[in-house]
């Protein structure tokens, strides 16, 4: 099959390479000259510059120029095509709702360029990144206002996560697929081949409206979930005495109707789907007028718990924040990534800033450099207090306390590397319960506090004891 995929951000550029892995012709197609230019060229420090996923660079390389074509000329790749995938980006607006100016703007380039078509074939446009309800019907007006004939559109979500994008899209849980018409299946039923009547992998054929919701709703109960354990068994843990929530975690997913994954309390998730997801799903539904209680509430309790060890940090610490230096550990939404969207290190460094603290050394494995585009002092003066490290241990020499925000491997275990680089008083606030040896630094005189747990002081070796112990992390 020919396919074209328009937009080649981490979803575009993976669900390009993967197909072009199976055998189709494809051709990822984007305005932007410097990445289409960089992905052409197959040379890895260029392509990772932009997409930095496990497995993808080693696909391109091997398919480059064989079954996979960058292009920034939608004209000249257009002819023959079978199915072209919509994976451009769709941020959000300020209240909430779906940013659908990149979106639109290509939909109306594909739209002129499928009108003056000469091959008639029969061709689908698929939205692959996540959409509002109803924006496949929107599409099916573009394409027809400008005069293409022979389509059909059709709703085709993606699941991918980000560290393991290549791996969701060679073996996904699941292909689903929203068309109106049965040539539009029969296209896109040719296009994954490989997944239909697959063993394992459901193949669900439904209307373009249903595979549109089914993203936001698994992407919400995903959310909705981490935030049940976020809201109620983290706040079980910190506040009824000699409750251990890795026992309570153990206890209740052992049920396995209730899982693993979004079990492992935090503070809070980020990243480019759920924050973005939820919100969207809020504006649409109330536009229906629906009560959204239950989706304000994930959203709340995740929003709250991205900085409330800061506030805990006072109350229960007696921690004094101004003029302090705070090490903030792991600045990307989560471990294996440099992305800082809805990263929860944000929230806590400008709430930290916000407290008057003298500086914050801050160090990530992959992200500093997007954390120094995230935190421009162009935007806030007090991004000048921040300065970056390029080891955990440089992080936290000179500092008065540390903050885990995110789940990276080497944050694991790290109570040696505390105690040979800075003395107590000392106030550990770990939001991704990465120390399970804890207590080695209560009883040497360190204060620590973490999500899920009463906060552990020296002076007070009982409240250690009451939450016994912590042997499992945020994974
Ligand atoms: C998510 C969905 O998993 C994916 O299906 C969808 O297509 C896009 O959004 P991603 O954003 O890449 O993928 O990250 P994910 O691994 O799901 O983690 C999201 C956030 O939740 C991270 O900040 C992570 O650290 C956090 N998390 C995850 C927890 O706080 N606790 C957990 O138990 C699991």
């Amino acid at each position: 099959m020919k396919i074209i995929v328009a937009g080649t951000g981490y979803v575009g550029l993976v669900h390009a390479a993967v197909c072009s892995e199976y055998g189709h012709e494809v051709y990822a197609y984007d305005i932007d000259i410097e990445k289409i230019d960089a992905f052409s060229s197959g040379r890895s420090d260029l392509i990772e510059k932009h997409v930095n996923e496990p497995g993808l660079t080693n696909i391109i390389r091997e398919t480059l120029n064989k079954s996979l074509f960058f292009s920034t000329d939608l004209k000249s790749i257009v002819e023959g095509t079978d199915a072209i995938f919509m994976c451009l980006p769709t941020p959000p607006n300020i209240d909430g709702s779906t940013n659908l100016t990149y979106y639109d703007a290509a939909s109306e380039s594909i739209a002129e360029a499928l009108a003056n078509r000469k091959d008639k074939r029969r061709i689908v446009v698929v939205n692959k990144s996540t959409v509002p309800i109803g924006t496949a019907r929107h599409l099916q007006g573009i394409m027809n206002t400008h005069g293409v004939e022979n389509f059909g559109v059709a709703s085709n979500p993606e699941f991918l996560a980000e560290g393991s994008a290549v791996v969701d899209a060679r073996k996904p849980d699941r292909v689903v697929v929203g068309c109106d018409f049965d040539e539009d299946f029969k296209i896109l039923r040719r296009v994954y081949s490989q997944f239909v009547n697959h063993v394992r992998i459901k193949y669900i054929e439904t209307t373009p409206e249903t595979a549109e919701a089914i993203k936001y709703v698994a992407n919400t109960m995903l959310l909705t979930y981490i935030s049940f354990w976020n809201g109620v068994g983290a706040k079980i843990g910190e506040n009824m005495p000699n409750v251990n929530i890795d026992d309570l975690r153990l206890g209740v997913t052992a049920d396995e109707r209730i899982s693993t994954w979004g079990s492992f309390v935090s503070n809070g998730a980020g990243g480019s789907c759920f924050g973005k997801d939820i919100a969207s799903l809020i504006y649409q539904l109330r536009r229906a007028n629906v009560s959204t209680k239950m989706l304000e509430a994930s959203y709340e309790v995740n929003e709250f718990q991205k900085v409330y060890l800061v506030d805990r940090a006072i109350t229960e610490a007696g921690f004094k924040f101004n003029n302090k230096v705070v090490a903030v550990l792991g600045l990307a939404f989560k471990k294996h990534t440099n992305d800082m969207r809805d990263a929860s290190s944000i929230k806590v460094i400008e709430t930290l800033l916000g407290k008057g603290v003298a500086a914050i050394h801050a160090y990530d494995p992959l992200a500093n450099e997007a954390a120094q585009a995230e935190f421009d002092p162009s935007k806030n003066i007090l991004f000048e207090k921040i300065r970056y490290f390029n080891s955990a241990r440089e992080a936290i020499s000179g500092s008065h306390a540390l903050f885990i925000s995110s789940d990276c491997e080497e944050f694991r275990g790290f109570s040696r590397t505390i105690e040979d680089t800075v003395k107590p008083p000392y106030l550990v606030m770990d939001g991704r319960r990465m120390i399970p040896d804890y207590d080695e630094l209560v009883s040497k005189s360190y204060t620590y506090l973490a999500v899920g747990s009463m906060a552990m002081a020296p002076n007070e070796p009982q409240a250690a004891a009451k939450n016994v112990k912590l042997k499992s992390v945020a994974g």
